[in-house]
């Protein structure tokens, strides 16, 4: 069978997202399976070159995959003549200089969100892209999460009848760093680094609200730095600057209220680190990341408020189970499979830059929303110059 080999240059491979998600789980995953067939019937093989600061990182990671590719060098990598895609999952703060060197070299971008830390550059980027012509992606890997998969379904089917709110819950407690490992990086926790849950967390809302339910139209949101204190990757003591919990309220077209709370400062008293409950003239729904419940209208038990006596009810157990009716594979895998084709065969690629730019508009404006402590309009936004 004929092989189209793609060459990708990997930007930020010894980070948590880059390597587990990009690359083991995505390209690995994609090359141990022999490739994903192109429209002409030839299977496109990915073909990493893996770029970073630290060599002996690379070489190690590179290894381990069976890969011989790696340089600390992003230009050289650039300029191999079979490399098609730039993908980089760096520090959010060093993105935009390597996408700018990717559109320069005319390469095809794929990246992790955010794909810029302030609303300005994101426009710039997503402007500089689409005048260059050159195909573009941001990972909204959340969409593809089997949960809200199911979700999606739900609602395109009609369960809901009018969906009246969204409430979501996300996140765990993430240690400081003392007397117990910090499990996520010491700079999500420094504004001066891109740090901040709201940057990180309201890009993924962004997506989610907009492509599962309708189109954001308004956020409040009150932030947090719950834990002043922490301790980075060497043990030594820092002040956290960025915010570690944030509680957004947000208005949606056709006048679905979402509230959705992130926090890294909170025990899991739930079945998964995400759930969103939704609740709709016809039914209600509780989605995480891989599970689903449903209730129905007709099938919704009347409860009678009386604090005097002890629960009654198990009202888990009134709730079915939506089943899977598919195969769902690794939500990054199955956009960088999109991705791919989007490049070889111009498959269709919703996820672009002006998507990207959108999340960030709503990280920005939620910030804005906590300085001035009111709620804000999120206008429709426009990758114009001047607009
Ligand atoms: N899609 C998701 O669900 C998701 C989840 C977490 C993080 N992310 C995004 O992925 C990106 C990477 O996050 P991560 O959690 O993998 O971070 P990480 O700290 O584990 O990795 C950061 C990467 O950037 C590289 N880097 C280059 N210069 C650096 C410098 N000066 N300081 C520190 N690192 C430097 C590191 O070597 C590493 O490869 C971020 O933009 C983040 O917003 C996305």
């Amino acid at each position: 069978m004929n092989e189209r080999r793609v060459g990708i240059v990997m930007n930020g491979v010894t980070g948590r997202m880059g390597l587990r998600q990009h690359l083991e789980r995505s390209i690995v995953a994609i090359r141990e399976q022999g490739g994903i067939a192109a429209a002409d019937g030839s299977m496109i093989i990915p073909e990493p070159i893996l770029v970073g600061r630290n060599e002996l990182k690379l070489r190690r990671i590179a290894e381990q995959y069976g890969l011989t590719r790696w340089t600390t060098d992003l230009s050289e990598a650039l300029a191999e003549p079979d490399v098609e895609i730039y993908f980089d999952s760096q520090l959010t703060q060093l993105r935009e200089k390597g996408v700018r060197a990717a559109v320069e070299a005319g390469k095809a971008i794929y990246c992790e969100k955010p794909i810029a830390e302030g609303l300005d550059a994101a426009v710039d980027l997503a402007r500089l892209v689409r005048d260059s012509g050159l195909k573009n992606g941001v990972v909204q890997d959340k969409l593809s999460l089997p949960g809200l998969r199911k979700l999606k379904r739900l609602v395109d089917g009609g369960f809901f009848g009018r969906i009246l709110s969204v409430r979501g819950e996300f996140g765990y407690w993430v240690f400081e760093g003392d007397w117990q490992e910090a499990q996520r990086p010491a700079w999500n926790y420094k504004q001066a680094e891109g740090g901040g849950i709201v940057v990180d967390m309201f890009c993924h809302w962004r997506y989610v609200l907009d492509q599962i339910f309708a189109p954001v139209r308004s956020v409040y949101c009150q932030g947090a730095v719950h834990i002043p204190t922490r301790w980075d990757e060497q043990g030594t003591e820092y002040a956290a600057t960025a915010e570690d919990a944030a509680y957004g309220v947000f208005e949606l077209e056709g006048g679905i209220i979402a509230q959705l709370n992130s926090s890294w400062t909170t025990r899991v008293f739930r079945d998964e680190l995400v759930e969103f409950q939704v609740d709709g003239t016809e039914g209600s729904a509780v989605a995480g990341l891989r599970n689903c419940h449903a209730q129905h209208r007709s099938a919704t038990p009347k409860p009678v408020w009386n604090p005097d006596l002890p629960v009654t009810e198990k009202f888990r157990d009134q709730w079915s189970v939506v089943p899977d009716n598919e195969v769902f594979d690794n939500g990054f895998k199955v956009q960088w499979e999109m991705f791919l084709r989007h490049v070889v065969d111009d498959a269709p690629f919703t996820w672009d830059f002006v998507e990207g730019a959108k999340g960030v508009q709503l990280a920005e404006l939620g910030l804005q929303s906590w300085r001035e402590g009111r709620k804000l309009e999120v206008p429709a936004l426009s990758i114009e110059a001047g607009s």
